[in-house]
C-alpha cells in the first residue's frame, strides 16, 4: 500500500495482458482471521503477446502458501513475488495455474478486498479488490467464467453467496459447502461473496420474454420490515430497462445484500449487488423522502449496470466514464420518469454547479476519459460520473430519442461480453446514425468548464433579433489552449404575453426575424450543455422568467439568479426585497397549477456552496450572513403566505412515497422553514411537527427547523428526545449526527468534536464518518472555515488517521481542502499548511499522497 514515489499509470501505455484466464475457480474456507483461498485458472496465451513473455498476476496483501503450474509445485526461483506482483516465467501457452494464499479478513479496515462488517463476511472488488482476494491479472479486460467454492462455519453462515447459479449445497459434521457458477463471462471487480447470518425477503419478476426471475433482498433480520421499497423499485427499473433500451436480465436469480460498512452506495456485482445498508433500506418511520429517492436512483443504477458495465464492460480504468457516465444518465432518464422530470434536472444541474464546476476549477480537474492517475479510487469523481452523464445526454440531444436508440443498440449488438472502450461507444452511434462526432469527442478529452458569452440585440424597426454566442475554456492542469465544443443549445423566445417558443440551434450567431417587442431570451433550457452561461438579464426580466418560462427548469434558473444577486446586494449591505418581488413570489406561492415540487425548488434559495461557485474569492463567513438575511427578508415578508400554505397541505394521510405526496410535503416543509424563520408561531409548530410526525420526513423537517431556527436550548431538547426515540436504529442515527454536524448554528469545530466522542460514532463505519465529518466539511461551511483555521485542522487529524485504515474514505475527505486556492487569503494559507503538514507527516497511502500532492502544485 505504501509507496515513497508511487508510480503513475498512463492510457497511452495501455497493453493487452499476455495471458486469457478461460474460467477462474475459487475455493473459499472462510475463517474471521485465517481464510484461505485456493484459486485455480485455466490460462492461454494471447497470441498478440510475445512469445514466451511472463504471466503477471497482481496482489496485495496476501500470504502465498504455495504456486503450481499443471499440477507441478513452483520453487521460489521460479517465479518473483514482491508487494504488488507475482511473475511467472517460462509458461506454457496454455496451462493450469494452482495458487494458495491466506487472507485476514478481520483485519481489513480497508473494506476493500474480503472483511467483515458486523458479523458477516462480504467483499468489495471494484476497482481494484480482487488483488486482495488472490493472486489474479486484475484487470477488467480479462473476462472469466467463475465457479466459487465456499466452505464455512454452517451455523454462523446460514447465507453463503456468490455470483450466478447456486449448483450444490451440502453440510458435513457442521462444515457447510456451497457451489456458484456464473455462464456469463466477467472481469474480477464484479466478483462477489457474501457469507453470514442474512434473512432473505422474495419477489419475482416475469421478463418480457416470459422468464421468471427470483429476487432476493438479503438483511439482518431487524431489518426485514425496511425491504419492501427496493424490491418494487427494483422491478420498476427491470421493466424500464426493457421498454427503453429492450434490455432484459439474463439469470434466473437476482441478489441484493445490505452492509453497514461499505465504502460506495452500492456496487453492481453479477447477480449479487451489494448495498450500504443506508442506500436500500426504508420504511416510513425511519427513511425521509430523499432517502427513498436516493434508493429508487441507486438500485436502478446497479440493475442497469448488467448491461452497461456488465455484458459490456470497460477495457481499462481510463474508459470509467463509459459504464458509469452512461448509467448515471439511464438512472437519471429513469428517475425522472417516475418522478417529476424538471425537478430531476433541477437537481442533477445543481450538482454539477456545485460540486463539478468546483472540481473541474481545482487541481484534481480531469477529461471525462483521463490521461493518468496513480489510485484509480480517486478517479471515482464527479467528472467521471456527472459530466460523463452530461455528455452522454448532449448525444441523446443531438441523436433525438430514437437516434440514441438505434446507436445504444447497435453498441450492445457488437460488443456484448467485450471488453470496449470509449470510443467504440461513440462509433456505434455515428454508424447508426451516419453522423460524424469527432469533434463532438473532445467532450471527453478536455477537461474544464466552457463558459459562453451571450449577447442580444433588438432591432425594432426590422421586428429582428440577433444572438450572439461565444464560448471559451479555462485552462486546468497540464491542458492550455482548448478547443471550443460542439453545444447543443435549445432556446425559448418569450413574447410578453408570455408566449413560448422553443427551438434548439446549433451555429454561433443568428437572427430571428418578426419577432415582438420585449421578447425575451431563454437560453440553454433544460440544462442543455454542462457550460457557465454569462448573459445579462435585468431583475424585471428574471422575475418574468420566473413566473412565465414554459422551459420549468429555465424557471428555476431565473430565480436562482435573482436571488444569487440579492444575495450578492446583501454581502453590500444594500438588499431589500422590492415590492416586485415580492408580489411574484406571492402570486407563485399560491398557484396551484404548478408541481409542488417544482414550487419548493423555486422557493429555494441557493446553497451556501452554490453562492460560494459564483464568487471569487470565496468568503464562507460573508455568504453565509448574506444569505441568511435575504432568507429573513423573504420570510418576513412572505410569512402569512407561508404560514397558509402549510395549514392548506398539513393534512392527515397514509404516508406512502408516491411523487404527489412527496411533493405536497416537501412544500409543506420549506413553508414551516420560512415562517418558523419569522415567528415564534412557526417555530411552535415545527415543535409540534417533530412530536407528532408519523414519519421521518416529516419528523427530520421539524427537527432541522428547531436546530436552525429555534432557540438553543429548544434545539438540545428535541435532539435528545430524537436520539432516546432513534437510538437503536443506526441509520437514523446517521441522519441525527448530520443534523447537528451540518448546522451553521450548532456544528461549531468543538461540538463536532464532542460528535466524534459520542458512543454511536464509530471510526470503522464511512457512512457514521461522513455523516459527521463529511457533513461538517461540506454544509456547515462558516463553521468549517472558522478563522484560526481549527476546522482544518479537525478535517486533517481525521484524514491522517484513517490514512491506512481506511485509504478511499481519507482521500475522499480531503476534498475541500484541494479548493484552497480559491478562498480568501488568511483561509487559503491556513488550508495550505494543512495540506503541507499532511505531506510531511511521514507514510501516506497512494490515495492520500495523490490528492495532497497534486493540490499543491
Ligand atoms: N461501480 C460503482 C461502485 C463503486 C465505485 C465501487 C467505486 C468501487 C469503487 C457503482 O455502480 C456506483 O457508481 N455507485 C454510486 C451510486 C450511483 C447511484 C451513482 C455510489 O456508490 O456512490
Ligand atoms: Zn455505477
Amino acid at each position: 500500500m505504501l509507496d515513497a514515489q508511487p508510480k503513475t499509470t498512463q492510457l497511452s501505455e495501455y497493453t493487452e495482458p499476455n495471458f486469457w484466464v478461460e474460467t477462474t475457480e475459487l475455493t473459499f474456507e472462510l475463517q474471521p482471521e485465517n481464510t484461505i483461498v485456493s484459486t485455480r485458472l485455466q490460462l492461454k496465451r494471447n497470441p498478440k503477446r510475445p512469445a514466451n513473455s511472463p504471466l503477471e498476476l497482481d496482489g496485495d496483501e496476501l500470504e502465498l502458501i504455495s504456486v503450481a503450474v499443471n499440477g507441478k509445485q513452483l520453487g521460489v526461483n521460479d517465479y518473483s513475488l514482491d508487494e504488488e506482483c507475482l511473475v511467472i516465467h517460462n509458461m506454457p501457452d496454455e496451462a493450469v495455474l494452482e495458487t494458495k494464499v491466506r487472507v485476514n479478513p478481520a483485519q481489513n479496515t480497508t473494506l476493500d478486498g474480503l472483511y467483515r462488517s458486523g458479523g458477516m463476511y462480504c467483499t468489495q472488488c471494484e476497482a481494484q479488490g480482487f488483488r486482495r482476494i488472490t493472486y489474479y491479472p486484475d484487470r477488467p479486460d480479462v473476462m472469466s467464467v467463475f465457479t466459487t467454492h465456499i466452505v464455512a462455519d454452517a451455523e454462523g453462515n446460514p447465507v453463503m453467496l456468490s455470483n450466478g447459479n447456486l449448483i450444490t449445497d451440502s453440510l458435513d459434521q457442521g462444515v457447510r459447502t456451497v457451489t456458484w457458477h456464473d455462464p456469463h463471462k466477467k472481469p474480477s471487480y464484479l466478483f462477489a461473496l457474501v457469507a453470514g447470518d442474512l434473512v432473505v425477503k422474495e419477489d419475482s419478476f416475469t421478463t418480457m420474454s416470459g422468464r421468471e426471475v427470483a429476487l432476493k433482498l438479503y438483511v439482518e433480520s431487524q431489518n426485514i420490515d425496511k425491504t419492501d421499497y427496493a424490491l418494487d423499485a427494483l422491478k420498476r427499473s427491470m421493466r424500464w430497462d426493457e421498454e427503453t433500451y429492450g434490455r432484459e436480465y439474463d439469470l434466473d436469480i437476482f441478489m441484493i445484500v445490505a452492509v453497514d460498512d461499505f465504502n460506495m452506495g452500492a456496487m453492481e456485482n453479477k447477480g449479487l449487488n451489494v448495498f450500504n445498508s443506508s442506500c436500500v433500506l426504508a420504511n416510513p418511520a425511519t427513511a425521509t423522502d430523499a432517502t427513498y429517492q436516493r434508493i429508487e436512483g441507486i438500485v436502478a443504477h446497479e440493475y442497469f449496470h448488467n448491461w452497461t458495465g456488465n455484458r459490456v464492460t470497460c477495457r481499462d480504468w481510463f474508459q470509467l466514464s463509459l459504464k458509469e457516465g452512461f448509467t448515471v444518465f439511464r438512472d437519471a432518464s429513469f428517475s425522472a420518469d417516475m418522478n417529476s422530470a424538471v425537478v430531476k434536472r433541477i437537481e442533477d444541474a445543481t450538482l454539477m454547479r456545485t460540486a463539478q464546476f468546483a472540481e473541474d476549477a481545482g487541481p484534481m480537474a480531469h477529461p471525462v476519459q483521463p490521461d493518468s492517475y496513480i489510485e484509480i479510487s480517486n478517479f471515482y469523481t464527479m467528472t467521471i460520473y456527472e459530466k460523463g452523464a452530461e455528455v452522454v445526454r448532449m448525444l441523446h440531444k443531438i441523436l433525438g430519442a430514437e437516434g440514441f436508440r438505434k446507436g445504444s443498440d447497435l453498441y450492445f449488438e457488437r460488443h456484448d461480453g467485450q471488453a470496449v472502450t470509449i470510443h467504440e461507444f461513440v462509433g456505434a452511434m455515428e454508424t447508426a446514425n451516419n453522423i460524424d462526432l469527432t469533434l463532438f469527442k473532445r467532450w471527453y478529452k478536455q477537461a474544464g468548464t466552457p463558459v459562453v458569452e451571450a449577447q442580444t440585440q433588438y432591432d425594432s424597426s426590422k421586428q429582428t433579433l440577433t444572438l450572439s454566442l461565444r464560448q471559451h475554456c479555462p485552462d486546468t492542469p497540464g491542458q492550455t489552449n482548448k478547443k471550443p465544443m460542439w453545444l447543443p443549445v435549445q432556446l425559448g423566445l418569450i413574447a410578453e404575453d408570455g408566449q413560448n417558443i422553443n427551438i434548439q440551434v446549433e451555429p454561433a450567431h443568428f437572427v430571428f426575424s418578426n419577432v415582438p417587442e420585449n421578447t425575451r431570451v431563454s437560453l440553454f433550457c433544460d440544462f442543455s450543455a454542462p457550460i457557465k452561461l454569462e448573459y445579462e438579464q435585468s431583475t424585471d426580466e428574471l422575475l418574468f422568467l420566473l413566473e412565465h418560462d414554459s422551459d420549468g427548469f429555465n424557471r428555476w434558473d431565473a430565480g436562482q439568479k435573482l436571488m444569487l444577486s440579492w444575495i450578492e446586494q446583501a454581502r453590500q449591505g444594500q438588499f431589500e426585497l422590492s415590492d416586485s418581488a415580492k408580489a411574484g413570489l406571492t402570486r407563485l406561492i399560491n398557484s396551484t397549477d404548478l408541481d409542488p415540487a417544482l414550487l419548493t425548488y423555486l422557493l429555494k434559495l441557493p446553497s451556501e456552496s452554490y453562492v460560494a461557485e459564483f464568487s471569487a474569492p470565496i468568503d464562507p463567513v460573508g455568504i453565509h450572513h448574506a444569505r441568511e438575511q435575504v432568507v429573513n427578508a423573504l420570510a418576513n415578508a412572505l410569512e402569512s403566505e407561508f404560514k397558509a400554505c402549510y395549514k392548506r397541505l398539513n393534512i392527515q394521510q397514509d404516508y406512502a412515497p408516491t411523487h404527489s405526496q412527496m411533493a405536497a410535503r416537501s412544500l409543506k416543509n420549506i413553508s414551516l422553514y420560512y415562517w418558523a424563520m419569522a415567528s415564534a408561531e412557526g417555530i411552535n409548530q415545527a415543535q409540534q411537527q417533530f412530536q407528532h410526525a408519523d414519519n421521518m420526513t416529516d419528523q427530520m423537517a421539524a427537527l432541522n427547523i428547531l436546530v436552525n431556527a429555534g432557540e438553543k436550548a429548544q434545539a438540545q431538547a428535541a435532539l435528545n428526545d430524537f436520539y432516546q426515540q432513534w437510538q437503536h436504529d443506526s441509520l437514523v442515527i446517521n441522519q441525527w449526527f448530520t443534523v447537528q454536524a451540518g448546522s451553521a448554528v450548532l456544528g461549531t469545530v468543538a461540538y463536532v468534536q464532542t460528535l466524534i466522542e459520542h458512543s454511536a460514532f464509530d471510526w470503522r463505519n464511512p457512512n457514521k464518518i461522513r455523516a459527521v465529518i463529511g457533513a461538517f466539511t461540506n454544509q456547515s461551511l462558516v463553521n468549517f472555515h472558522q478563522a484560526d483555521g481549527a476546522g482544518y485542522k479537525l478535517l486533517v487529524d481525521a484524514i491522517l488517521r484513517l490514512n491506512k485504515a481506511n485509504p478511499q474514505i481519507a482521500a475522499r475527505l480531503l476534498t475541500p481542502l484541494t479548493r484552497w486556492k480559491r478562498l480568501l487569503p488568511q483561509q487559503s494559507n491556513l488550508m495550505k499548511q494543512q495540506l503541507e503538514s499532511i505531506l510531511k507527516s511521514g507514510e501516506l497511502s497512494k490515495d492520500v499522497y495523490e490528492v495532497v500532492s497534486k493540490s499543491l502544485i
